[in-house]
């Protein structure tokens, strides 16, 4: 079932109130994890800390992640020193986290960054596209945490939720486009792109989790289509 149209408009029509009820629940409800700008930050995360987290997590868990973060930024603390480093030492500093394509991306990105982009990362969804590793999803993720634009990462996390919030039932490939689509409909006119990008993961992540939702937890339950039906556990 693809939601109806009635639905959309719903949605489109609750976005303020939605964005609201995230947000203010990731307020209250974050874990604190070291590439993480306290919420309402001024300063938001720098693009090189956002990246380099986002390209650890890609396949690794945040447990997993955390300590390889924290010694990157200890043995490379800027793009420069990263782009400097010889691969090989980039690929024994990455030995445990396993997809060595990740790592091989990660050096040419840094030294692209570095060499033909005077070490600033691009701020837009399609430039940062453009670079070595770095995907449709994990280029949202850094265009709105990094910078804050309104953009919709939507990785597995967020299929999720939205899958669920819409009480989707179909399989969740043939439904990409359209949870693109309610996602950027969600984001619209958003207040804080950074913070929604990352309670969206975080609510996926901690409360609407693959199995045994936590339901009662969440800010979304009194208009979650799943919820309602009864369907949340098995979609
Ligand atoms: N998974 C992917 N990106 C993440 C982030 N920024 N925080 C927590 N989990 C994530």
């Amino acid at each position: 079932m693809t939601p109806k149209h009635e639905d959309m408009a719903e949605i489109i029509r609750n976005h303020h109130i939605l964005q609201e009820q995230l947000l203010s629940w990731y307020d209250q409800n974050h874990r604190v994890l070291p590439w993480r700008a306290r919420p309402k930050a001024n300063r938001p995360t720098p693009a090189y800390h956002v990246w380099l987290s986002e390209i650890m997590l890609q396949q690794t868990t945040v447990k997993a992640v955390i300590p390889y973060f924290q010694k990157f930024l200890r043995k490379w603390p800027d793009i420069q020193d990263l782009a400097n480093a010889p691969l090989d030492d980039v690929l024994t500093a990455w030995a445990g986290l396993g997809y060595y394509a990740r790592a091989r991306n990660l050096h040419k990105c840094a030294q692209y960054v570095v060499n033909e982009l005077n070490g600033t990362f691009p701020t837009t969804v399609n430039e940062l596209k453009q670079l070595p590793g770095i995907g449709p999803y994990t280029a949202s993720a850094i265009a709105s945490i990094a910078f804050n634009t309104p953009a919709a990462a939507v990785d597995g996390n967020v299929e999720r939720v939205l899958t669920r919030y819409l009480n989707i039932k179909t399989p969740i490939a043939d439904n990409k486009k359209d949870l693109s689509k309610h996602a950027e409909s969600l984001i619209t006119d958003i207040m804080r792109p950074g913070d929604f990008t990352q309670a969206l993961m975080e609510l996926g992540a901690t409360v609407c989790t693959p199995k045994n939702p936590s339901c009662m937890l969440c800010p979304w339950r009194d208009s979650c289509a799943a919820h309602k039906h009864g369907t949340a556990a098995s979609l």
